[in-house]
């Protein structure tokens, strides 16, 4: 029995997709993930950095930081999985991309709907005005960036013990609400509010998929759970909701 006849799902433009992506995803394209073996803090260099910047983070220090990653990251290409998101956003009229992640490697793929509950690395916001800046470039020119305010900008990304942007969480936990499909995909499902997301869509009736070549706190919860990498799982799962 095919998926659809299994979960009962009637795949039209009218189904209401909700995406949430962790770490996971970008594995494939070669970003360094968080935590664990490979992870970034097992790079001297990394914890040196990080070590070195802190509040109120529109600093050079922080900077540095952040432009050892962003050099890391402009390496990088999107892959299979971040491709097959932008296609299913164009087949469905109601699609939501939610993720943690801060690569910026969905917007590079082409994806336009995307709720980045971390934020972009991608970005700088100043401790100002409050301005959010494009900072595409690296090596950028002057450390920090400054506002076209003259204030120095800080990254546009959440740190550790800093709370989410409530426009954004709102967004993210409205379109998980109303989810008919929810996929998690390569997220540990550990970091909150995030972790909700899944569950708060399965209490309302969503069918919930999650992709990941390991066990989470989420498998045993799922309707489905696929044990493979994102760009192997991801792109068969959609030709076979549309099939
Ligand atoms: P984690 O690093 O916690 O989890 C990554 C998940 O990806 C794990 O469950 C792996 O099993 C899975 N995985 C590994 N290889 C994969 C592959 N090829 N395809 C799919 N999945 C794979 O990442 P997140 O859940 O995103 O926060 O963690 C959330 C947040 O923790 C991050 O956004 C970051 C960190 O603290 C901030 O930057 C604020």
């Amino acid at each position: 029995m095919g998926l659809r006849e299994r979960f009962g799902l009637t795949v039209s433009p009218k189904l209401r997709v909700v995406v949430l992506t962790g770490a996971g995803i970008s594995i494939e394209s070669g970003v360094p993930i968080f935590r664990g073996k490979g992870s970034m803090w097992e790079n001297p260099e990394a914890r040196r950095l990080a070590s070195r910047s802190g509040p109120p983070w529109n600093t050079r220090e922080t900077w540095e930081y952040y432009e050892w990653r962003r050099k890391l990251v402009n390496q990088c290409k999107p892959n299979a999985a971040h491709y097959t998101l932008v296609d299913m956003e164009k087949y469905f009229e109601k699609f939501c991309l939610i993720t943690q992640n801060v690569d910026g490697l969905h917007v590079k793929a082409g994806s336009k709907n995307i709720q980045e509950l971390h934020g972009n690395m991608w970005k700088g916001r100043c401790t100002r005005c409050g301005r959010v800046v494009d900072l595409p470039e690296t090596p950028l020119k002057s450390l920090p960036p400054r506002c076209i305010c003259s204030n120095s900008l800080r990254p546009h990304v959440v740190q550790f013990g800093e709370t989410l942007d409530p426009k954004v969480l709102d967004a993210a936990f409205t379109a998980s609400k109303q989810a008919e499909l929810f996929l998690a995909i390569g997220t540990s499902s550990v970091v909150s509010p995030a972790s909700q997301m899944p569950l708060l869509a399965l209490q309302n009736g969503a069918k919930v998929v999650e992709i990941n070549p390991n066990q989470t706190v989420l498998t045993h919860n799922v309707s489905l759970s696929i044990r493979r990498k994102a760009a192997e799982g991801l792109p068969p799962l959609w030709k076979e909701l549309l099939a």
